[in-house]
């Protein structure tokens, strides 16, 4: 039986690990044919080895999102390989953590090259192709981008920013034909806690930052995961009960979620609408 992306043309940046791999395995099932993303070829091939053992189509493509002829390339090797691009999933994103004064202004240039200008370098590359296809954009959110949250000023400016593009796109793009959705994972098991404020893979685990003063202990606690989980579970709540068309919540609120779970809430996003501008 045809996939809900049957044969479609998936471009994800960041899908070397986490959100952005799960994703691509996700689309792969559903017949799409993925274009994986990232710096880390290694584990580009890993993911992709996956896929094709799981009888799948992918292409893997270094790409550093920091680096717009990285991204011109990735674009264009695509095109030639599948002659169309149908969805792209601006996904590549890391976290730059520590209270505000502990902090300087080339903390939040280097969060912004990354989860802003990154997002916005592939959005541009993307969209000569995505017109002709009548193609889908998926933006990769947060929740706090929505909420902020201690010790994280930078990260959460930059899915502030994201989210606005979602939004602002949405119309911008509808009479092109190109739908917007913006996601906004919750907490998600991945390896954002790996990643130093330099953006670089560590291999170790540091502790989530900030976390709002623990209802349980009456004092801020940045350790408390269950309470981070509540209150972004709050936040998340209220942003669907407000139903806006372009959000997608990922059902991964409830404390620490797996990315397996997350990629369960990718079903939910059909597939391309043939041309009409559609959010859900
Ligand atoms: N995990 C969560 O709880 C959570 C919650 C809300 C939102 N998110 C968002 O979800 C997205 C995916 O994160 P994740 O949680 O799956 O973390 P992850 O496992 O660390 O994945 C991040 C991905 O982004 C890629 N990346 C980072 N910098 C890049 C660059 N300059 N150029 C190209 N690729 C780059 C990484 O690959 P390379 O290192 O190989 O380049 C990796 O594939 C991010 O935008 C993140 O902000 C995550």
């Amino acid at each position: 039986m045809a996939g809900c992306f049957q044969d479609k043309v998936v471009f994800i940046t960041g899908a070397s690990s986490g959100i952005g791999a799960a994703a691509a395995e996700a689309f792969a099932k559903e017949g799409a044919r993925v274009v994986l993303t990232a710096r880390r070829r290694d584990r580009l091939d890993s993911v992709k080895a996956r896929i094709e053992a799981a009888g799948g189509t992918a292409l893997a493509l270094a790409c550093d999102v920091t680096q717009r002829e990285h991204i011109d390339a990735a674009v264009e090797e695509t095109v030639k390989t599948f002659g169309a691009l149908d969805v792209v999933l601006a996904n590549a994103g890391f976290g730059v953590s520590g209270v505000m004064e502990k902090l300087d202004t080339d903390d939040y240039r280097r969060q912004f090259d990354t989860n802003v200008f990154g997002v916005l370098d592939t959005v541009y590359a993307a969209l000569p192709h995505l017109k002709r296809s009548g193609g889908r954009l998926g933006l990769v959110g947060s929740v706090l981008g929505h909420v902020g949250m201690a010790a994280s000023a930078p990260y959460c400016a930059s899915k502030f920013a994201v989210t606005a593009f979602a939004q602002c796109f949405y119309y911008d793009l509808a009479d092109q034909g190109i739908s917007v959705t913006g996601i906004y994972p919750g907490i998600v098991e991945s390896e954002i806690r790996s990643v130093n404020n330099r953006g670089e893979y560590t291999g170790k685990k540091t502790p989530r930052p900030g976390g709002s003063p623990c209802p349980r202990r009456g004092r801020r606690d940045t350790s408390c995961v269950p309470c981070i989980g509540e209150s972004l579970s709050a936040s998340s709540l209220s942003m669907a009960k407000s139903s806006s068309p372009w959000h997608v919540i990922v059902p991964a609120f409830r404390a620490v979620s797996s990315a397996s779970r997350a990629k369960a809430a990718w079903t939910r996003w059909s597939a391309p609408s043939g041309g009409t501008a559609r959010n859900e």
